[in-house]
This record gives C-alpha cells, sequence and structure tokens, in this order.
C-alpha cells in the first residue's frame, strides 16, 4: 500500500499483547473525530488484538470488542468519540463500503480498518497505517503515518513511554 505521499515511519517490537496495549495506549491520546488507522497485516497478524487494545484504551467501561469478521462493522461510544471497527476481509468490491457507512464513520468518527488494502482508491489518503506481523517474539508493528499523521506520530514518538 503505497498510495499518497509517505511521511514517517517507526517500527516497534510487539513481543505480547501487553506491549501491544501498551503501544495502543500510547496512541488512544492522539485520536479525534476523522482520522483512519488502517490494520494491515496477515489473517493471525493481531490487527483485532491492536483494536480491541486501543477502543479499551479510551475512557468508558471494559469492551470485549468481538472480531467484526461477520457483521463486518461494530460501533463504539468511548473517550467522546465514535468509533468504527471494519473488518473488510470479506469485502467483495471496495464499493460495498460505502454501505457499510464508511463515509459516516470519516465525517464524525474515527475508523479502524482491518484489512484496509481491500479498500483499493477509496482508501482515504490522510491515515495511520499499522503493519503487523509475526516475528521471532510475538509481533512487529510498523507505523506509517501520512497526511498529518507524519508530525503526529513525531511528537508521540518523542514522548517518553
Ligand atoms: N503482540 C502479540 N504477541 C503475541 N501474540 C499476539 C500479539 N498480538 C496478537 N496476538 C495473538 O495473535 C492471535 C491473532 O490475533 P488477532 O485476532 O488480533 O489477529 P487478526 O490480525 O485480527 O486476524 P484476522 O486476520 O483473522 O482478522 C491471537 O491469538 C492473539 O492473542
Ligand atoms: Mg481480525
Amino acid at each position: 500500500m503505497t498510495r499518497g505521499a509517505e511521511s514517517v515511519g517507526r517500527s516497534h517490537d510487539l513481543p505480547d499483547e501487553a506491549a501491544t496495549a501498551a503501544l495502543a495506549q500510547r496512541l488512544a491520546p492522539l485520536l479525534q473525530a476523522g482520522d483512519v488507522i488502517a490494520l494491515l497485516g496477515d489473517l493471525g497478524a493481531g490487527k483485532t488484538s491492536f483494536a480491541r487494545a486501543l477502543i479499551n484504551a479510551l475512557d468508558g467501561p471494559p469492551e470485549e470488542v468481538p472480531s467484526p469478521t461477520f457483521t463486518l462493522v461494530q460501533t463504539y461510544h468511548r473517550g467522546g468519540l465514535e468509533l468504527w471497527h471494519f473488518d473488510l476481509y470479506r469485502l467483495e468490491e471496495p464499493d460495498e463500503v460505502w454501505e457499510l457507512g464508511l463515509e459516516e464513520a470519516q465525517a464524525e468518527g474515527v475508523s479502524l480498518i482491518e484489512w484496509a488494502d481491500r479498500l483499493g482508491a477509496a482508501l482515504p489518503a490522510d491515515r495511520l497505517e499499522l503493519h503487523l506481523q509475526q516475528a521471532e517474539e510475538g509481533r512487529r508493528a510498523l507505523l506509517l503515518g501520512f497526511g498529518d499523521w507524519g508530525e503526529r506520530l513525531e511528537a508521540m514518538e518523542e514522548k517518553p513511554s
């Protein structure tokens, strides 16, 4: 996925789910309405685990956050934000995503999109991409910020964790 001008990329080792949750905790305070987070990686790479951790990192009672494999989208209200969690694995054509409410999600909330590569040209130019892959120990995440996410990521990385 290379559409749009690339700005900042950082790699993070995520040896276990606690490390995934810690990264989500750092990212959560940056979220604002209109954000798009593309969660990318093979089957079982940890996309849902990250989305679950990110949703739970926002203010609110603990949420179960099931994988939206069959519903394709689930919404949450937390930390003053509307969160739309998409799983596009079963999407047959990129255009189907409009029926799922991607436009509304982008206008009003934060979109967390598993298998965002299924969007093709509908992929928003301003986005944060989180690429997950298997590592010797757990997973490795690469964060790539496009548009204003470049600067926002830099600010996050500069803050001590
Ligand atoms: N950082 C990590 N270290 C080790 N295991 C992890 C990590 N993150 C997730 N896992 C484990 O990987 C498995 C798959 O995770 P998850 O369901 O989040 O993947 P996914 O990318 O959403 O898969 P799918 O492509 O089917 O949607 C789970 O058993 C989860 O506990
Ligand atoms: Mg998943």
